[in-house]
C-alpha cells in the first residue's frame, strides 16, 4: 500500500477534482459508513497543502456523538503520521475544555503505542504546569507584542465574563502595567493585578528594568474606579482562579513552549477538566490564553509557509469563541496561510451567533468541510441548512436538509464539502475494549505523557508587597535562566 505524505504528496498529484464527497481518497480517514448503502465514507485530512482550504466544521447536540467522531479522525491522522518519518509529520494541537478526549491516550496506546511518546496531555488546572507568562520565551514575541496579546486576553476574558470590553483607559493602564511586568525580574502576572493596589505602582516602577516601562507607569493617570476595575479584570484573567495549581503554574521559572508544541509530530492535548455541566471560568480562561499564545507562535511562521503543518483541533470551540470572534476570519486566514488546519467542533450553531452575530457565516464560509449533527430545534435547522445549502440548492432541497438534521439519530451526520450533495453517514463504533487494554498496557507511557510538564513543588506566586515572598523572589533564577524544552 501506498504511504501517504501528509506534507507534500497530494499536492505534487494533480489537483484531485473533488466530484462527491464519499472519496475514499488516500488523503482521507474513514470514520464512517453511509447511512444509505453502508459504503465507507472519509474525512479529509485538516492539514494545510499549500493554501488549499482544509478547516472543518462539527456540530451537532451534545451526547449525539461529536467528540466520538473527533476520536475516530484523530487515531487514523496520528497512525498515519506514525508511518511517516519524524519531519514530515505534522504537529497537532487539541483542546479538549471537558476532558471528553481522555480516550485518545488509549486510543493510541491500542493504534500507533509509539506514539505516545510524543504526546503530551497537560491539564493546566490540575497539575502545576508552567504558564508563566513573563518568562514565554524570548523571541516568539517581542515584549511589545507580548503586551498587546496580553492585554488582548484580558479584554477577550473579561468581555467573555462581564459582557463589557475594556474601555481605552483601562487598556492604557493594563497595558503600562503588564509591560512593566515583563520587564520585572522573577515577576509573574500576579503582580499584574497587584499594581492596581494602592501604592502598587511607584513600587513596580521600582522593580521594572525598562525605562520605558516605567515612564509610560509613572505617566498613568488613575482614579481609585480605574485601578479598582483594572485589578479586576486582571485578577479575572490570570488569578483569582481559586486554583493552587493554577497559582503556582503561573508563578514557575519557565513556559511551556507553545514554539515547541509546533515541531513536526507533536501531538498537545490541553486536557481541561472533567467537570460535569457548565465549563467552568478558570477553563475558559485556560482554553483562551492557550490557544490565544498557540496562534501567537503561528503568526511568526513565514508565509506563503511551507514548513511543519498544523492541525488545531477545538472540541466545544464556543469556550475559545470570545477570543477569536472580533477576529475570526483573520485567524481562519492566517492559519490557512501558515499551514494550520483549524476543526472546529460545537454543540449548537446558535452558541456561536450567541458570541457575535457574525460568527456563525465566517465559520461557514471558511470552513471547506462541515458535518453536521443532530440540531436541536427547526429554527436552527433552517439557519444551518440555507447557509450550507448556499452552493446552489433548491428551496426544496433546503427543506430536506433542515428536516434530516432534526431526525439524525446519535453518532449520525451529514457531510458538506466545497462541492458534492451531502452525505448522510453513522460513525464507526469506537473499539472501546481493546482500548482499556491497551492503556493497561501502556499505562507507564500515557502516565508520563500526562505528567511532562509538571512544575517542580515549591513555586508559588511571587507578591509585590509581601516581604517575605519578595525575599524569595529576588533569589530565584532570572526569568529565562529555567527555560527549557519539556520534551527533552
Ligand atoms: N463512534 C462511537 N462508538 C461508540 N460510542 C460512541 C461513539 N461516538 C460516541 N459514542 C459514545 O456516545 C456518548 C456521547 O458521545 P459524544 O461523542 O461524547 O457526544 P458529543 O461530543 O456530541 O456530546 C459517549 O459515551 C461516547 O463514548
Ligand atoms: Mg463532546
Amino acid at each position: 500500500m501506498k504511504l501517504i505524505d501528509l506534507t507534500g504528496s497530494v499536492l505534487r498529484r494533480a489537483a484531485p477534482p473533488t466530484p462527491a464527497i464519499v472519496h475514499v481518497e488516500p488523503d482521507g480517514v474513514i470514520v464512517g459508513h453511509t447511512t444509505a448503502d453502508d459504503r465507507p465514507i472519509d474525512l479529509p485530512m485538516p492539514v494545510m497543502v499549500q493554501l488549499d482550504n482544509r478547516h472543518t466544521f462539527v456540530s451537532g447536540a451534545s451526547g449525539f456523538g461529536k467528540t466520538g467522531l473527533l476520536l475516530l479522525w484523530l487515531l487514523g491522522i496520528i497512525a498515519r503520521m506514525a508511518r511517516l518519518p519524524l519531519a514530515q509529520r505534522p504537529a497537532i494541537i487539541i483542546w479538549d475544555p471537558k476532558g471528553d478526549l481522555d480516550e485518545l491516550d488509549s486510543g493510541i496506546a491500542a493504534r500507533c503505542p509509539d506514539m505516545l511518546g510524543h504526546l503530551s496531555a497537560i491539564d493546566p488546572l490540575q497539575t502545576a504546569v508552567p504558564m508563566n507568562l513573563c518568562v514565554l520565551e524570548k523571541g516568539i514575541l517581542s515584549p511589545r507584542l507580548l503586551t498587546a496579546t496580553l492585554v488582548d486576553l484580558v479584554n477577550a476574558i473579561s468581555s467573555a465574563g462581564n459582557g463589557v470590553a475594556l474601555g481605552n483607559q483601562q487598556i492604557i493602564a493594563i497595558g503600562a502595567v503588564i509591560e512593566a511586568v515583563l520587564h520585572a525580574p522573577s515577576s509573574n502576572l500576579h503582580w499584574a493585578a497587584q499594581a492596581f493596589q494602592p501604592d502598587g505602582i511607584p513600587v513596580l516602577a521600582g522593580r521594572t528594568t525598562s525605562d520605558v516601562a516605567r515612564e509610560a507607569l509613572l505617566g498613568l493617570h488613575l482614579t481609585p474606579e480605574l485601578s479598582a476595575s483594572c485589578r479586576i479584570r486582571l485578577l479575572q484573567a490570570f488569578g483569582g482562579l481559586g486554583s493552587e495549581a493554577w497559582e503556582a503554574s503561573i508563578a514557575a521559572p519557565s513556559c511551556l513552549s507553545f514554539r515547541d508544541m509546533l515541531l513536526p509530530g507533536r501531538i498537545t492535548r490541553f486536557c481541561l477538566g472533567n467537570s460535569p455541566g457548565a465549563l467552568e471560568s478558570p477553563v475558559k480562561v485556560a482554553c483562551m490564553a492557550t490557544f490565544k499564545l498557540v496562534l501567537a507562535a503561528i503568526q511568526q511562521r513565514v508565509t506563503p509557509f511551507t514548513g511543519t503543518p498544523a492541525v488545531l483541533v477545538l472540541d466545544e470551540c464556543a469556550v475559545v469563541a470570545p477570543v477569536i470572534a472580533n477576529s475570526l476570519e483573520k485567524t481562519l486566514s492566517l492559519t490557512r496561510s501558515r499551514g494550520a488546519g483549524l476543526v472546529l467542533a460545537t454543540q449548537s450553531t446558535t452558541q456561536l451567533s450567541a458570541v457575535s452575530p457574525g460568527l456563525l457565516s465566517a465559520v461557514l464560509t471558511n470552513c471547506a468541510h462541515k458535518v453536521a449533527g443532530r440540531v436541536g430545534v427547526p429554527s436552527e435547522a433552517m439557519l444551518y441548512a440555507k447557509e450550507l445549502a448556499d452552493s446552489g440548492a433548491a428551496g426544496s432541497a433546503r427543506d430536506e436538509l433542515a428536516q434530516s438534521l432534526l431526525k439524525l439519530k446519535p453518532r449520525e451526520f451529514v457531510l458538506f464539502g466545497q462541492s458534492g450533495a451531502p452525505v448522510r453517514f453513522v460513525t464507526d463504533t469506537l473499539p472501546k475494549a481493546a482500548w482499556l487494554a491497551a492503556a493497561d498496557k501502556q499505562a507507564d507511557a500515557i502516565a508520563a505523557a500526562r505528567s511532562r510538564h509538571i512544575v517542580p513543588s515549591g513555586h508559588r506566586p511571587t507578591r509585590l508587597f509581601d516581604s517575605g515572598s519578595q525575599a524569595q523572589a529576588d533569589n530565584t533564577n532570572p526569568p529565562t535562566a529555567g527555560r527549557r524544552s519539556h520534551w527533552g
